[in-house]
């Protein structure tokens, strides 16, 4: 099975977000993934909604929208109103995660709960059959350009176990660090997603890469 491919506009070039937008709507690419910082839950701010309104109107692929934020229940109205696909919220930053992920399907997106490097996959045993997703961070959230974690192979490999073993129809996503290489290991291992920032947007031919990583 290919991976759906999911280019990350954290590394467009925000300058001429349209130019990069339009590439992405040419590529293979399945979804596109949208990165919102608050400068609380992760030490960096990205864009907010008067921005991802336009890219929205922009792009017509699905949004995966990752919201690196504290209370990200907060903001299922606007994200809704984005026309998002999934909404992926923070493991780590859901007090009472069972209900947010009740009130994203409500509102009629995807829920999927993301995980940050140092959080186990053993404590999404109690919510995995209720989410569509789940995404495992590769890198420590809130910037681009980092360096691939080699354990988060391992968490998919341990993430496709419980799936299994539950019955679960859960995607699994990876994001950070994803470049060809990385990328075909974490196929093998068993992910269906796969986020990419840098190795896309900081390639000549990006189009290409999205090839490339689709098929490595
Ligand atoms: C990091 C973001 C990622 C980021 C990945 O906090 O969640 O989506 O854009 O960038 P690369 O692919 O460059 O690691
Ligand atoms: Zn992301």
């Amino acid at each position: 099975m290919k991976p759906i491919i999911a280019p990350s506009i954290l590394s467009a070039n925000f300058a001429n977000l349209a130019k990069d937008i339009e590439m992405v709507n040419r590529s293979e690419a399945e979804w596109i993934h949208i990165d919102i910082m608050d400068g609380v839950f992760v030490p960096n701010i990205s864009f907010g909604f008067p921005v991802l309104k336009y890219v929205a109107e922009l792009t017509n692929k699905p949004l995966d929208v990752h919201l690196m934020i504290v209370q990200p229940e907060k903001f299922i109205p606007e994200v809704k109103a984005l026309g998002a696909h999934t909404m992926n919220v923070h493991f780590e930053a859901c007090t009472h995660l069972h209900r947010v992920i009740q009130q994203i399907r409500e509102a009629g997106m995807q829920p999927a709960v993301t995980i940050n490097p140092a959080t186990p996959v053993s404590l999404l045993a109690d919510i995995i059959k209720d989410v569509y997703m789940v995404l495992i961070m590769s890198v420590n959230p809130g910037f681009g350009g980092q360096k691939f974690i080699e354990h988060s192979i391992t968490k998919v490999q341990q993430l496709r176990k419980l799936i299994e073993e539950t019955g679960s129809k859960a995607l699994i996503e990876v994001d950070g660090g994803v470049n060809l290489e990385t990328g075909a290991r974490l196929v093998a291992a068993g992910a269906d997603v796969l986020v990419a920032g840098s190795a896309v947007f900081a390639n000549e031919n990006p189009e290409q890469m999205i090839h490339n990583l689709r098929t490595s």
